[in-house]
């Protein structure tokens, strides 16, 4: 089966077709980060213009001059995310239906996430065994979840305040370093890394690490860095790359803790990482570190860099395992919507 997906829920504009869940025909994304760049962050009013002049280039590159490539169904991202961001891609979905005759899949976005680590290549591995442990760590959300197979999610923890991606693009900000913050982070960590790799890295809180539960709080590290940039001595050069390296090290040294805790608690066949902050190589390197540490005997999933961030294959893919046919009549944007929840 053959699924034109559409991603539009932020700031990257994507058209991909999957056969069967895991094999990538097309997968196009177009982000307006620069464009974002310019003011530090996303306003969502110009996120959602990017979206407007994007997707019919997009969607004629995915689909190629054979216009509807032997396409069976259509799925769409309907939330979470910017409700006019959302909307662009809901409507080009439904209309697309309509005028093809062809069923619509709703899918959420957080969701679809988990599902990069269906598509090919998995590097010799077979695809991803339940009962499965999912850590979404993106710009908005960060859950930890447990499934029991596509269509039982329950959710294992989350954060209270800010997500990991969101913290790293808060603080990047704060270290005036571009947006988006995580890529921006990582490069500046690495450099120090590469320098001074016996450092112990403890500058920074890390929150909530010992409580007996799976959820996290990030935005009292965002205070921390402030304050010690302001208490810098103002003759003393700030080295940002060390600070880099500690704010990298405080959110991958939280996102580690509580995630074994629950991979030790629940034994679950896979562990599987996703989201833009995914992408990150401390945090794959570090948990494939703390998988070893506690003999984990089931597979470790990390999706390439490409299918971390916001793309459409991942929608496809879950839409193919996960979701149900519809009507476009019935699809609506839901910019509220939860992992857990069914779309
Ligand atoms: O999944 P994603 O593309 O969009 C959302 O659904 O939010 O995630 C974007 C987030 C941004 O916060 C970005 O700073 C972060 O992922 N990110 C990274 C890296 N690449 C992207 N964070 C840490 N290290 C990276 N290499
Ligand atoms: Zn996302």
């Amino acid at each position: 089966m053959k699924i034109l997906a559409i991603e539009t829920s932020c700031d990257e504009t994507a058209a991909s077709i999957v056969e069967n869940g895991t094999t990538i025909i097309t997968n196009v994304v177009a982000s307006s980060q620069k464009f974002h760049a310019k003011t530090g962050g996303i306003i969502p009013e110009n996120a959602a213009r990017q979206q407007l002049i994007s997707i019919i280039p997009v969607l004629k590159e995915a689909l190629g001059e054979n216009m509807t490539k032997g396409v069976d169904a259509l799925a769409v991202t309907v939330g979470p995310g910017l409700i006019g961001s959302l909307l662009v891609g809901v409507e080009t979905a439904r209309t697309l239906s309509c005028l093809w005759s062809k069923p619509i899949i709703p899918v959420n976005h957080v969701r679809a996430h988990l599902y990069a680590n269906w598509i090919k290549p998995l590097n010799n591995k077979e695809e991803p065994l339940f009962p499965l442990i999912g850590l979404v760590v993106s710009g908005g959300h960060t859950d930890l979840v447990l499934l029991k197979n596509h269509n039982s999610i329950q959710l294992l923890g989350s954060t209270r305040d800010d997500a990991a991606g969101e913290a790293f693009d808060k603080i990047a900000r704060i270290l005036g370093l571009p947006y988006p913050g995580g890529p921006a982070i990582a490069e500046y960590a690495d450099k120090f890394m590469s320098n001074n790799s016996d450092n112990r890295l403890t500058l920074f809180p890390r929150p909530m690490h010992d409580e007996d539960n799976f959820d996290w709080s990030f935005s009292g590290l965002k205070t921390a860095v402030s304050r010690y940039m302001s208490q810098a001595h103002p003759s003393k050069e700030l080295n940002i790359e060390m600070i880099a390296a500690e704010v990298q090290e405080a959110i991958v040294d939280s996102l580690i803790k509580k995630t074994i805790n629950a991979i030790n608690l629940h034994k679950p066949k896979s562990f599987l990482i996703s989201g833009g902050v995914a992408a990150n190589s401390r945090l794959k390197e570090k948990f494939e570190h703390a998988l070893k540490s506690i003999e984990f005997s089931g597979q470790f999933f990390a999706p390439e860099p490409k299918l971390c961030t916001d793309n459409a294959a991942a929608i496809a893919s879950c839409a193919f395992f996960v979701h149900k046919t519809n009507s476009w009549k019935d699809i609506i944007a839901n910019p509220q919507l939860t992992i857990t929840e069914s779309v």
